[in-house]
């Protein structure tokens, strides 16, 4: 009897993404999140489990061994490290950048630049890296509204199409990092659970 395997995953694109690399393992989930209220989804196999968790939650599930696999973007293993786990294949998908954007048009100002943020730790390096001294502001979300409203001069954010910076008038400036989602691993249970982790890993490798 196999052990049980618990997988943390966030719904969107995501689980959207990842759906055909679990089919590539022979894994099937039997209900679908976007529809479904349930959190915990029992898949073809009794002892695999999917957990559906926040996009910014999936590593600490995993470093806590709540979890023993998972799925997150590199934009999220990079604002928060974390000691307990392995970060085992790219498998490109939920692909983006992390890039400084503002105005079309940037307005003078008489202060430190304001970076308004969701990756204060990402955007605190990149700025030291770059030897420039900035007020950083945390935001959760629609960052693109904090240049719009004097909030912050200019945002660090993730972009793909470059709609939404389009949409509300701002312009990529510069470049910070590509970003992918990771497939990461509890090193313990990467251990104690090899053979069904690895075969999972050669699937998924193999689909991508
Ligand atoms: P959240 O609710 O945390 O924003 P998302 O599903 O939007 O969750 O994002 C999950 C991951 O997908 C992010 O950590 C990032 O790696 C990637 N991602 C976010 N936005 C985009 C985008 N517009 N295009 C491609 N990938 C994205
Ligand atoms: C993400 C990101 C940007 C947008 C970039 O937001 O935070 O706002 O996508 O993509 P684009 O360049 O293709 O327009 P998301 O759609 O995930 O919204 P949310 O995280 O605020 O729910
Ligand atoms: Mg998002």
């Amino acid at each position: 009897m196999a052990d049980q395997l618990t997988i943390a995953l966030s719904k969107g694109r995501i689980y959207k993404d990842t759906l055909p690399l679990l089919e590539a393992a022979n894994i099937i989930p039997q209900e679908d999140p976007s529809k479904s209220r349930k959190l915990i989804i029992p898949t073809n196999h009794e002892n695999v489990r999917l957990l559906i968790v926040r996009a910014t939650d999936a590593p600490t599930y995993v470093a806590h061994g709540a979890a023993d696999i998972g799925v997150a973007g590199k934009d999220v293993l990079m604002e928060a490290p974390s000691d307990n786990l392995n970060e085992l294949l790219d498998l490109k998908i939920a692909k983006c950048k992390l890039m400084v954007a503002g105005p079309k048009e940037a307005k003078p100002h008489g202060h430190r630049l304001k970076i308004a943020t969701k990756y204060i730790q990402s955007a605190k390096a990149y700025y030291a890296q770059q030897g420039q001294q900035v007020d950083l502001i945390k935001l959760y979300g629609s960052m693109e509204i904090a240049p719009l409203i004097d909030l912050a001069d200019k945002i660090v954010d993730l972009v793909d199409t470059g709609n939404t910076l389009k949409a509300n008038g701002l312009v990529p400036e510069e470049h910070i990092a590509d970003i992918s989602s990771r497939l990461i691993v509890n090193e313990h249970a990467y251990k104690t659970k090899f053979k069904q982790i690895n075969d999972i890993v050669e699937k998924f490798r193999a689909a991508i």
